[in-house]
């Protein structure tokens, strides 16, 4: 099987990339997946302290976005966008990053900074899934559809988009009301169904959600790994969007159906 990359997007600050990404790669890494973390950082963004690498037990790495390509002043808006969506750089040094850590076919979780040139065509062709996080109060719902709906439309044209998902962070006691808000979210957003499906649930994940002692443990560095209710839930997670990622499995062509 040829490397999968999961991309964990979004376009707002604070939604949940890094944790849905960690909590990703330990559930692959259980299913005795070589597996890889990389957290994107591009220039200028803050240099934090990172308990999740520091405990998790598999590889994490950092990894920047380029700088983006110097263009000439006079070049119109659209054909600067063309070149910045055809932007590889990132995807070409992942691969090598990753192939140099974990060999050539495993699983690459990328926690993708909300940088506007993260979630480039470039780097969407790459991916075997795109996970947004979604966390529960109605603001985070109504960001996460935009930037599900976004990324969808960026792949408007082409033949195989790649499987997007919501991947949804709740207590128990919240995921159903979540499901259900967000289910008609995505209806409203979306009545033609030209990307959600008709049950918009088959394109939701539910992520293992941790609890404030959890939360507070990561921050103080100590691991919280070994729990295995948390073992379960991982796996039951990386499952789920593994069912998604194989099922729309491609080799990119060089054809630019996303220019
Ligand atoms: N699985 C989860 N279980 C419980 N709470 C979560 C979970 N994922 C995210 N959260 C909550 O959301 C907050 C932000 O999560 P996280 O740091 O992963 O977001 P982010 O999108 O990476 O943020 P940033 O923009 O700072 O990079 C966490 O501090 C936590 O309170
Ligand atoms: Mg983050």
């Amino acid at each position: 099987m040829p490397l999968r990359v999961h991309l964990v997007a979004g376009f707002n600050g604070g939604s949940g990339r890094t944790l849905t990404a960690a909590l990703l790669a330990y559930g692959f890494h259980l299913q005795a997946r070589r597996t890889l973390l990389v957290r994107q950082t591009y220039a200028g963004s803050v240099s934090a302290i990172d308990p999740i690498g520091a405990t998790l037990p598999l590889p994490c790495c950092e990894l920047s976005l380029p700088k983006p390509y110097e263009l000439p002043a006079d070049l119109t808006a659209g054909l600067a966008t063309t070149i910045h969506d055809a932007d590889g750089r990132f995807m070409t040094a992942l691969t090598d990053l990753a192939t140099a850590e974990i060999g050539a076919d495993g699983d690459v979780v990328v926690d993708l900074c909300c940088h506007e040139r993260a979630c480039n065509a470039a780097t969407i062709r790459y991916g075997a899934v795109i996970l947004v996080p979604v966390r529960a109060s109605v603001l985070e719902i109504d960001w996460a559809v935009r930037s599900f709906s976004h990324i969808l439309d960026s792949q408007r044209y082409r033949d195989t988009p790649v499987p997007t998902l919501l991947a949804a962070i709740a207590p128990d006691s919240e995921r159903a009301g979540q499901t259900a808000f967000l289910s008609g979210m995505l209806r409203d957003f979306d009545p033609e169904r030209e990307f959600v499906p008709d049950e918009p649930r088959e394109v939701i994940v539910e992520v293992p959600f941790l609890d404030g002692a959890s939360l507070t443990a990561l921050l103080i560095e100590r691991p919280i790994w070994q729990d295995p209710t948390l073992f379960e839930r991982c796996r039951i997670f990386a499952a789920a969007v593994a069912l998604h990622a194989d099922a729309c499995m491609t080799v990119p062509t060089e054809d630019a159906d996303d220019l």
